[in-house]
């Protein structure tokens, strides 16, 4: 079983979609796993089906949908969480359930209250009823990295006599460090019963900036499976980021001993932009492999010996991860067939009425910009997310501001079919347009958070506004685009009120999520 190779197990719609501000609808959640499909991720972990009726039914329609990759889903050991589980992954062609428990005294005690023996009991039944309806079970041994190691094996022998063939070694509050990792990987590999027919799993936290280093640590050891996010998004810090182990393998063969894993490098950048577009955050500039700045020289002496030889400043190259590195792509001449290759080399394949909406605003855009970026591109498709259901649709807007009289504006808006008008005056531009739209919905939201960027350079760029709404403890982002930065504003803030709206629809079971 242990094959010389590294599994990549994506858990980003898992434990990266618990990061603040990173919550996704079904709609979302599945042009992320065709993306992450394509990304050659071996394992998506889809969800946490009883968290909520959107997890259970986003797990159903990923494993309706997406056929190559192992479909995951987690589950607490209750009997409750793994029937949730069952029932998500029905129709999956190749289905896992992962189940976890803690193991670390201090989670025993103040968290779970339950004795050592106690916890091997419910490992044993956990294991046991999620093998009856699934060949493929990994187990968790929560903050694991603060467990007693000869508990450990207690806990894994039990997993692995229930039916388990994965064991999963969370470094759950992002404590160790990559000497005592590697130190406990081995040690487990050479206690834990049957482990050459096992793979051994990482899964790091950030806290402390190590989550690569130590991911890089345990694979060193023998761990073959890795639990990453893309962008390493996760709780608190996040989780390691795929790019940066997957990349580590690749460019450092040698120390490696060239194990490989079966990304496909050019689908990163793709990814990492299609996951920034669907949740508004960001990539800070400097981040390894996707910062916007990852592979750009800004010294002189730098950017001189660039020019002579890349080799001398560059340890890989922006192609290698599907960023061109000059990414003009179409223009007002260019036709359907063009948009659409282009779509799909940049992992957006979109069909139907989506493709028809995407090309017209493609054109419209090419009408007010002389050249259309990738960049521009996601913008635009991004515009469609959850059409089918929205509440609102922005018509038009009219403003005046300045400094000769108070600022105010006009918008019509379509709600719930009906077209409606209003007008309201503001502090600006931006809170007018906001004002009549608030009016309009009646939205009893927060603004938590207003951002402009623009997408890309030049005077005619367009501006990408992001909108943070908040109401009944649900917070939602919201983002649009355009070439002026008020409509951009109007866009982002109904993209958000519709998510709103969208969340409301499906509320109910179990809204609660942190494990
Ligand atoms: O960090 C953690 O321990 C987890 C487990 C559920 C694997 O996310
Ligand atoms: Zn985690």
């Amino acid at each position: 079983m242990s094959e010389e190779r590294i599994r990549i197990f994506d858990t980003t719609l898992r434990d990266g979609e618990q990061s603040p501000g990173c919550s996704m609808n079904l709609q979302e959640k599945l042009a992320l796993a065709r993306q992450l499909s394509k990304l050659g991720a071996d394992i998506i972990e889809a969800g946490f089906p009883i968290a909520s009726e959107g997890d259970l039914e986003s797990v159903k329609a990923i494993s309706r949908e997406v056929r190559e990759p192992v479909i995951c889903a987690l589950a607490r050991t209750s009997p409750a969480d793994i029937e949730h589980a069952q029932e998500a992954l029905q129709d999956a062609a190749h289905p896992r359930i992962h189940t976890f428990i803690a193991t670390s005294d201090i989670h025993l005690e103040h968290k779970l209250r339950m004795t050592r023996e106690q916890v091997l009991v419910e490992v044993d039944r956990a294991v046991r009823q999620a093998r009856s309806s699934v060949d493929d079970v990994e187990f968790s041994a929560e903050d694991a990295t603060r467990s007693d190691w000869d508990y450990l094996i207690e806990v894994f022998d039990v997993a692995v006599a229930a039916g388990a063939s994965t064991l999963n070694v969370p470094d759950t509050v992002g404590y160790t460090m990559p000497g005592e990792y590697h130190e406990l990987i081995q040690f487990l590999r050479k206690h834990v019963k049957g482990a050459d027919d096992l793979i051994f799993s990482l899964h790091c936290h950030n806290d402390l900036g190590l989550a690569a280093a130590n991911s890089l640590a345990a694979i060193r050891a023998g761990a073959r499976q890795v639990e990453c996010t893309v962008n390493g998004i996760g709780e608190r810090a996040g989780n390691t980021a795929l790019e940066e182990v997957v990349m580590s393998l690749k460019t450092r063969p040698d120390v490696y001993g060239g194990l490989d894993t079966r990304i496909v490098t050019t689908e990163i950048w793709p990814t990492s932009r299609l996951l920034s577009t669907i949740t508004g955050v960001a990539v800070q500039p400097n981040k390894a492999i996707v910062g916007e700045n990852a592979f750009a020289h800004e010294a002189g002496i730098h950017q001189d010996g660039v020019l002579k030889n890349k080799l001398t400043y560059e340890i890989m190259t922006p192609e290698s991860i599907g960023k061109a590195s000059n990414n003009l792509v179409l223009g007002k001449h260019s036709g359907r067939h063009a948009f659409r290759e282009r779509l799909s080399e940049m992992g957006l394949a979109i069909e139907g009425d989506d493709l028809e909406g995407a090309f017209k605003r493609f054109k419209a855009l090419a009408d007010k910009k002389k050249t259309i970026y990738n960049e521009d591109i996601e913008a635009i498709v991004s515009d469609r997310v959850m059409q089918d259901e929205d509440r609102f649709e922005l018509g038009g807007l009219n403003i005046t501001s300045g400094t000769f009289a108070e600022p105010h504006a006009t918008v019509e808006l379509t709600v719930d079919g009906v077209v409606k008008k209003a007008t309201a005056l503001g502090t600006g531009p931006v809170d007018a347009v906001f004002k009549a739209i608030a009016d309009l919905t009646e939205t009893k939201s927060e603004l938590l958070r207003y951002q402009v960027n623009a997408i890309t350079a030049g005077m005619d760029a367009q501006g990408e506004v992001s909108v943070t709404l908040s109401e009944d403890q649900r917070r939602v982002i919201g983002h649009g685009a355009h070439t002026d930065i008020i409509v951009a504003s109007g866009k982002a803030y109904v993209h958000a009120l519709n998510k709103l709206e969208w969340h409301k629809k499906r509320r109910g079971v179990g809204e609660p999520r942190g494990i």
